[in-house]
């Protein structure tokens, strides 16, 4: 049923506060400030040799965003792939480490060869996963439930986001037991989260704007999405929803990366989203957008006020997002991602709950 909506995408982007609040209050012990994970886990934080996570398309973007928490909160190294690659290329791993593989269905088939690749060598299999009677599920030997709901739209949202709400639990966690992150942290932190659903209910706000904002993107013949950190997987989550709902090239690179190849595209007539909230690397972005800007490139801007203040660049358009603390921004910055491929997709006309050629469980490679 899609309520009031006029598409599951939009019912589903619009479940998200009410989704990830579930979810969250699922892993974090709100009144006592602490992230509370499941009992009895088969391995010391302290002594983990390393993680490796291994998924596709919006679930692998959801690992490489935990990366950045992992490293960041836990000082661990990772290893992230996509689950295609990683099932073939025999890769050595240290026995007694930590696999976590990220699956809506919990039935694809790539991640789910690599979540047996990984139990053979010896890893402690953790699977975040949507649906608790998938094969993904059963096979693992830890499952974190995301607790999103049914999605029916084949284009992932509110299990994206929630994704993000259980790897950034575990991240924080992690961070407790390894002695990076101390208990005042902990509670700020925790307290973070607790907020992302109140200011996803801000991001909503902005839907009208970006419906406007999408009738320029749908004259587009390719659209280049950029960020920085954790703002880089949400940049390619942003053109990987554009692309599978609107059929428009699109493509997300780390900022960084621009003038390493993707600057030669850059004409009047390109749009480049930029996914940038004012946090530590947001004055690297801003020379990024400038020569973007030198080249005439359409820059819109998915920012924060003080973002907005200090783009020092004209934009054709400016989405500002609430002030978030940097650890869930990327959780807050998915619904304007979703909503300009929602929007550019009604736009061009095209079937958004069933994009052509797509399939919303993957089960064969
Ligand atoms: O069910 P899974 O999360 O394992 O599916 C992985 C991908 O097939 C899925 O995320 C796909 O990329 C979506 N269509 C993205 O919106």
């Amino acid at each position: 049923d899609k309520g009031n909506h006029k598409h599951f995408m939009l019912k589903e982007i619009y479940e998200q506060p009410e989704v990830v609040a579930r979810t969250t209050a699922h892993y974090l012990d709100m009144a006592a400030g602490k992230v509370r994970l499941p009992a009895d886990l088969p391995f010391d934080w302290a002594n983990l040799p390393r993680i490796s996570i291994a998924a596709c398309g919006t679930a692998y973007l959801a690992g490489l965003t935990a990366k950045y928490w992992f490293e960041r909160f836990a000082r661990i190294q990772v290893d992230i792939d996509i689950a295609s690659e990683f099932r073939y290329r025999e890769t050595p791993m240290v026995p007694g480490g930590l696999m976590i593989v990220v699956s809506q269905s919990g039935e694809t088939a790539d991640t789910l060869a690599s979540l047996r690749y990984a139990k053979e060598n010896g890893q402690h299999v953790l699977a975040v996963v949507n649906v608790p009677t998938s094969t993904i599920a059963r096979e693992s030997h830890i499952v974190m439930p995301t607790l999103a709901g049914p999605e029916i739209g084949v284009a992932s949202t509110k299990a994206f986001t929630c994704q993000l709400a259980v790897l950034a639990s575990l991240a924080i966690a992690a961070g407790k037991a390894r002695g990076f992150v101390n208990a005042e942290e902990e509670d700020k932190l925790v307290r973070a989260m607790m907020e992302a659903p109140r200011y996803m209910n801000e991001a909503l706000k902005q839907e009208e704007h970006i419906a406007g904002i999408a009738k320029m993107l749908s004259k587009a013949r390719d659209v280049l999405y950029l960020g920085r950190g954790t703002s880089y997987p949400i940049a390619m989550e942003g053109a990987l929803k554009l692309k599978e709902l609107s059929y428009i090239h699109a493509e997300g690179y780390a900022a960084g990366e621009l003038k390493h190849g993707p600057i030669a595209l850059i004409d009047e007539t390109m749009p480049v989203i930029v996914i940038a909230p004012f946090d530590k690397v947001y004055e690297k972005t801003v020379s990024n957008m400038q020569e973007v800007a030198a080249r005439g490139g359409q820059i819109l801007l998915v920012t924060d006020e003080k973002g907005a203040e200090h783009a020092e660049v004209e934009t054709v358009a400016t989405i500002v997002m609430p002030d978030v603390p940097a650890t869930i921004a990327p959780i807050v910055y998915s619904v304007p991602i979703q909503l300009i491929a929602y929007h550019t997709a009604v736009e061009m006309g095209t079937d958004v709950d069933q994009p052509r050629n797509l399939a919303k469980s993957v089960t064969v490679e």
